[in-house]
């Protein structure tokens, strides 16, 4: 069977595929919302933290255990000790579970490519954005049009999709980024933006901001769920995986930044609530479009180029289950697609309905796609990190010196294996749960 496993054609295509993993939605949408949830500049400097120190150590660990194991994730659990394949299962079961409020955000910007370019002018973007995700069938259909495609690239095998999408798509994506935010920058009362962004406010650290800020950092890095394990057992060759790390972690840290760069002056030019939730970027974002000369234009390449990156996120989502599902169930590539297709259409259907019909329907008070969002960043995967951790550094015995040349940092590397970042993991949950 494992020679049949599919490998990438080159060093740059793993580090692209896995760039592409981790620049996405967790950086343009998720990230300026729970950053303007959770009290600005503070979790900002919280987050970048985690990401500048403990994030790099469980991210090795997943990309060197699929490298070495070379398995799909559950196989590569189970391989370790039998014990440990329920634990494996909990990887591909938080990607069903993100991928079913993931896609419905993929949907919201297959209707906003379709709005710029109809060029329909709206004057209340709140009151739109509002409308349109209560609806039921047009946000069911782009919901399952979304799925359809990350299933559809992922089915064909993904590699030249990828890497079109990150060869040429991504450095353009870049681009306007910068363009937009300098835009941004020249709006009445944009200082206020960077304020809100980089002047934190000490009173502000509480608990649940913690936990936020670990949770989007694993979120954002594709760190917790298998994604990199996966992606990782494909690599033939790399002997590099560490400035492959450091690669996926500066791209990813420099497309959120450029987001909230861009995000919260326009928040605060236009008097919008930072704090305002899922639909932060939905709203802000066609604000600054109406203001540009030919926006519509502006806003349909923004989208487009949100939506490829999106899609390649995606499909690491979902190549997590995929591969699960093919190397232990013996299928072929395209009925484990079709299966996960509707699994996935089952639990996303009802979640994209949470904003309208199913409002009603809440769990700890919050309604499907937010309790979707919350219980897997916030909970599933900090719990699949320290357990990828403790296997990692406790059985598989995965050790610094084998990527890291400097013996300090290889020591270091050992240390927070098996110590510092469980304990870390583990005091955030508790304390972040309470
Ligand atoms: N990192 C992606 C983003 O920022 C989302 C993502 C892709 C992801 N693959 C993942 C999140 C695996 C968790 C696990 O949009």
């Amino acid at each position: 069977m494992s020679d049949n496993r599919p490998s990438w054609t080159s060093r740059l295509t793993f580090i692209l595929a896995a760039v592409g993993s981790a620049v996405g939605l967790g950086n343009i949408w998720r990230f300026p919302y729970i950053m303007g949830q959770n009290g600005g500049a503070i979790f900002l400097l919280v987050y970048l933290t985690l990401i500048l120190t403990i994030c790099f150590i469980p991210m090795m660990a997943e990309l060197y255990m699929g490298k070495f194991i070379k398995k799909d994730c559950v196989s590569a659990y189970e391989s370790i000790n039998p014990k440990f394949k329920l634990l494996g299962y909990l990887n591909p079961i938080t990607g069903v579970l993100i991928s079913s409020f993931y896609f419905i955000v993929g949907g919201w910007i297959i209707n906003y490519v379709i709005l710029g370019l109809k060029n329909t002018q709206i004057t209340d973007f709140a009151a739109y954005f509002g409308t349109f995700t209560q609806t039921s069938v047009p946000t069911c259909i782009f919901t399952l049009l979304f799925l359809f495609m990350c299933v559809f690239f992922t089915a064909r095998g993904v590699k030249k999709g990828i890497e079109f999408a990150n060869n040429i798509l991504m450095p353009l994506f870049a681009v306007i980024l910068v363009g937009l935010i300098i835009f941004s920058l020249t709006l009445p009362n944009a200082h206020l933006g960077l304020e809100y962004m980089f002047k934190p406010d000490f009173s502000k650290i509480n608990a649940h901001m913690l936990l936020a800020a670990l949770g989007q950092a694993l979120f954002t890095l594709s760190i917790g769920m298998g994604a990199l394990l996966t992606y990782g057992s494909y690599i033939k060759n790399d002997k590099n995986i560490t400035k492959s790390a450091y690669t996926i972690i500066f791209s990813d840290t420099l497309f959120a930044l450029l987001a909230g760069i861009m995000i919260f002056p326009a928040i605060f030019s236009f008097g919008l609530e930072p704090s305002s939730g899922a639909g932060l970027v939905f709203v802000t974002l066609p604000y600054i479009f109406s203001q540009i000369p030919h926006g519509n234009i502006v806003s349909v390449a923004f989208f487009v180029l949100l939506f490829a990156a999106a899609i390649t996120s995606g499909i690491s989502i979902i190549e997590v289950p995929i591969a699960s599902m093919v190397e232990r169930f013996k299928i072929t590539r395209t009925k484990a697609c079709s299966i996960l297709f509707c699994i996935i259409a089952a639990i996303a259907i009802p979640t994209t309905l949470s904003f309208g019909i199913l409002d009603g329907f809440k769990i700890l008070g919050k309604n499907l796609f937010d309790f979707l969002d919350f219980a897997t960043s916030n909970l599933l995967m900090p719990l699949n990190a320290l357990f990828l951790c403790i296997i990692a550094g406790w059985f598989l015995k995965i050790r610094g010196h084998l990527f890291l040349q400097n013996k300090f940092f290889a020591k270091l590397f050992d240390i927070g294996l098996k110590y510092i970042v469980p304990i870390i993991l583990i005091s955030l949950l508790y304390i972040g749960l309470r």
